[in-house]
C-alpha cells in the first residue's frame, strides 16, 4: 500500500521515515482492519504536511466505527432477554437504570436500547458515558453510515439484524453514501425516536470517580482491556460505587487474540479478569435465557 506523501521527507518529525510506513500500515491493518487502513491512508494524503504521529493521533480521535459497531457484543442481547426481566422481578415498579461505561459513538447504546425494547421491556433508561467529547458528539448526532467499515461486514451479515431495523428501531435518514470498498449506495440510518428517548449521554471519566444517579446494571465492554491493572481496579471501584447495592455488572466475553501480539497484550487482562470478581466481592450470576458464552454477569455486594 503506497501512501507516502511527496513531502514526507520534509516532515518536521524526525521519527517519520518511509521505512516505518510498512510497519505502520501493518499496525493500522491489525488495529482497524482494511477500512481503517484506507481511512488512515486518506487522512495521511489529505494532510501530507503533518508528521506521522499527528495523523495517527487524529485517526484515533476520529469517530471511526471500528472502535465499536452495532450489536458488537452478544451480552447486549443477554441484558435484553435475561438481566432486565430478572432485575424487574427483583425491583418491581422501578425503572431499571443502566449505566454504560465507554459508550463511544453510541452504536452500542442504541443497539442495547433497541434490543431491550425489541424484547418487550420499556421501563428502563440508559445513561451512557464516555471520556471522549468527539465520540459523545457523534452519539448525540446519532446519524450513522450503515456498513461503515470492516466490522460493517458483520453489521451487514450478522450483527445488525434486519428484523430490528424492520421493526422500526432504526430508520433510514434518506441520505446515502458510497465507497469503493463495497457495492453502493448504502443508507445513513438513525435510531427511532423511541430508541433515542431511552439513552442519555454524559461526558465522564470513570477514572475520576463514580457516575451520579441510580443504576442497577453496569455495562463495561472493551474498556478495561486498554488499561494497566491499577487503573482497571480504580475503574472497577468507581463503577461499583455508581451502582445500587446488589446490582449487576457485565463485561465483554473473553477475547481470543487474533495474532501473537494481541495474545500477549491480552494475557495480563485475562489474569486480572480471573481474580477481579473475588477481589471486588462479586458473585457470578447467570440470568435466565442467557449463556455464559455470550457475556458474563456479576452481582455487586448487597452492602457496600
Ligand atoms: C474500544 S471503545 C468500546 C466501545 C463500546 N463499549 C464497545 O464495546 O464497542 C472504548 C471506549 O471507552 C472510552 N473510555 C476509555 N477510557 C474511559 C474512561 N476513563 N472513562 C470513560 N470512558 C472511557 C473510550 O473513549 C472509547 O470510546
Amino acid at each position: 500500500m503506497k501512501h507516502v506523501p511527496e513531502n514526507l521527507a520534509a516532515s518536521p518529525d524526525p521519527t517519520s521515515t518511509p521505512e516505518d510506513l510498512d510497519v505502520v500500515d501493518q499496525a493500522m491493518l491489525d488495529l482497524y482492519g482494511p477500512a481503517g487502513l484506507k481511512q488512515f491512508n486518506e487522512l495521511y494524503q489529505e494532510n501530507s504536511d503533518w508528521p506521522l504521529e499527528a495523523v495517527i493521533r487524529r485517526l484515533s480521535e476520529q469517530v471511526i466505527s471500528t472502535q465499536t459497531q452495532f450489536y458488537r457484543e452478544p451480552n447486549l442481547w443477554s441484558i435484553a432477554t435475561g438481566a432486565i426481566p430478572m432485575l424487574q422481578g427483583e425491583r418491581p415498579n422501578k425503572p431499571i437504570g443502566i449505566l454504560e461505561i465507554g459508550c463511544a459513538n453510541g452504536k452500542e447504546s442504541y443497539s442495547l436500547a433497541a434490543a431491550i425494547l425489541a424484547n418487550g421491556h420499556a421501563d428502563f433508561q440508559v445513561t451512557a458515558v464516555d471520556v471522549n467529547p468527539a465520540k459523545l458528539e457523534a452519539a448525540r448526532l446519532a446519524e450513522y453510515k450503515l456498513y461503515e467499515s470492516f466490522e460493517s461486514l458483520m453489521e451487514q451479515n450478522w450483527s445488525f439484524p434486519q428484523p430490528v431495523k424492520k421493526a422500526g428501531y432504526f430508520e433510514d435518514t434518506g441520505r446515502t453514501w458510497s465507497t469503493y470498498s463495497f457495492a453502493a449506495p448504502y443508507p445513513y440510518i438513525r435510531p427511532s425516536r423511541e430508541v433515542l428517548e431511552k439513552v442519555t449521554f454524559q461526558q465522564h471519566d470513570i477514572i475520576d470517580g463514580p457516575v451520579a444517579g441510580e443504576h442497577d446494571l453496569a455495562l463495561i465492554n472493551n474498556v478495561l482491556v486498554h488499561y494497566p491493572d491499577a487503573t482497571r481496579d480504580t475503574i472497577m471501584r468507581h463503577a461499583i460505587a455508581s451502582l445500587s447495592p446488589g446490582s449487576l455488572m457485565t463485561f465483554e466475553a473473553k477475547m481470543i487474540g487474533r495474532n501473537p501480539n494481541e495474545v500477549a497484550w491480552l494475557k495480563p487482562y485475562h489474569a486480572w479478569r480471573d481474580t477481579m470478581p473475588e477481589r471486588f466481592g462479586l458473585t457470578t450470576v447467570q440470568p435466565p435465557n442467557t449463556l455464559a458464552l455470550h457475556g458474563v454477569f456479576y452481582r455487586t455486594p448487597e452492602a457496600v
